[in-house]
């Protein structure tokens, strides 16, 4: 159940935490905007949660957030701040944001992120919200997170490209996409690009069957492959496959690992329109006095669900979307 309470809130802070995410921006200058409509007050943490214990707050204006709709990155920076995980430093940091007066804070990032904000929230009846920032698409209960979209059309787009080389040289790449143990990004680039075979991080590693996948498509007159391998807790998975694929079959294959690119660059048009919504609704939710929430996406709507439900990792895909790639791509 979504918790709520009759507090009025008169000043709010948020950071970004974790992995930056294109659409951040988006979202920071809906927050303030929304919250200075309001007659709040707003203030920008700078560097998450580390930002938060070194006291780094700048009180927002509407002209702080003017002219960044448009960037990728965070005009707030952020960390990964592990010193979080302690139930000392957020004791501190609870003490940090009463000295301040702050009412409450909106969290933006992903799931370790949520994750110091809900303890926050148990361990000191601090009001908190999150709202999802990460290009994985990896937080449960959101069908989509903001920075999602762009990453996926950033690395569709560097496919597009390896593939016209590959075409030209009749050569086999496998491109390493991001997501920690997250499918999403590689699922989706994989559909997207038409890719002979998909790696995901739980799979165990079967080049075998990538093997076969490339060698049916040289048969039936294919002059590229593209194999697109999620990199999971550490990049270089496509390392091991191109030497397994030269060792097993006798097959040669070049490796891109797209790596941050992906983090980076101008939100697309549904980052932009999702972040600008989470933004508002979060906001608006803690004026009706809600707490422990985060924004969500759920069947084409942004809702408010209760934080712990989105503490949880998404890390299945979906076998319908393995079975449409596995059909599409002989
Ligand atoms: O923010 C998510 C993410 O980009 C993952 O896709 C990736 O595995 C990880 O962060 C990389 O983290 P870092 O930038 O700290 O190396």
């Amino acid at each position: 159940m979504t918790e709520t309470k009759k507090n009025p809130v008169k000043s709010i802070a948020l950071l970004c935490s974790g992995g930056d995410s294109p659409g951040m921006n988006c979202a920071i200058r809906a927050v303030v905007r929304t919250a200075l409509g309001d007659g709040l007050k707003v203030y920008g943490i700078t560097k998450g949660y580390s930002g938060l214990l070194e006291g780094n707050f700048i009180e927002m204006n509407a002209s702080s957030v003017g002219n960044i709709i448009q960037h990728g990155g965070t005009i707030l920076q952020t960390s990964r701040c592990p010193e979080f995980h302690q139930e000392e430093t957020r004791k501190e940091a609870f003490h940090i944001l009463k000295r301040k007066n702050i009412d409450a804070l909106i969290v933006i990032g992903g799931n370790g992120s949520y994750n110091g904000a809900y303890s926050l929230h148990n361990e000191h009846g601090f009001p908190v919200i999150g709202i999802p920032g990460t290009i994985d698409n990896d937080i449960e209960g959101t069908d989509y997170t903001v920075g999602f979209d762009t990453a996926v059309q950033t690395a569709v787009d560097a496919v597009d490209k390896i593939r016209d080389t590959a075409h030209s040289h009749a050569r086999t790449f496998i491109v390493e996409v991001m997501g920690r143990k997250s499918p999403a990004i590689a699922l989706h680039v994989g559909v997207c690009t038409g890719a002979e075979n998909i790696v995901f991080p739980s799979d165990s590693l079967n080049v075998e069957q990538i093997a076969s996948d490339i060698q049916r498509g040289i048969k039936r007159g294919k002059s590229s492959s593209i194999i697109i391998c999620a990199e999971g807790e550490e990049p270089g998975l496509s390392y091991k496959i191109q030497s397994e694929l030269k060792a097993q079959s006798g097959l040669d294959a070049h490796v891109c690992i797209l790596g941050h690119i992906q983090r980076g660059g101008n939100p697309s048009a549904i980052d932009r329109f999702l972040a600008s919504r989470m933004g508002f609704v979060a906001v608006k939710a803690l004026l009706a006095g809600e707490q422990a929430v985060a924004t969500a996406y759920v069947k084409g709507e942004v809702v408010t669900i209760p934080l712990e439900n989105s503490l949880g990792k998404k890390t299945e895909y979906l076998p319908h979307f393995v079975e449409l790639a596995r059909s599409l791509s002989i």
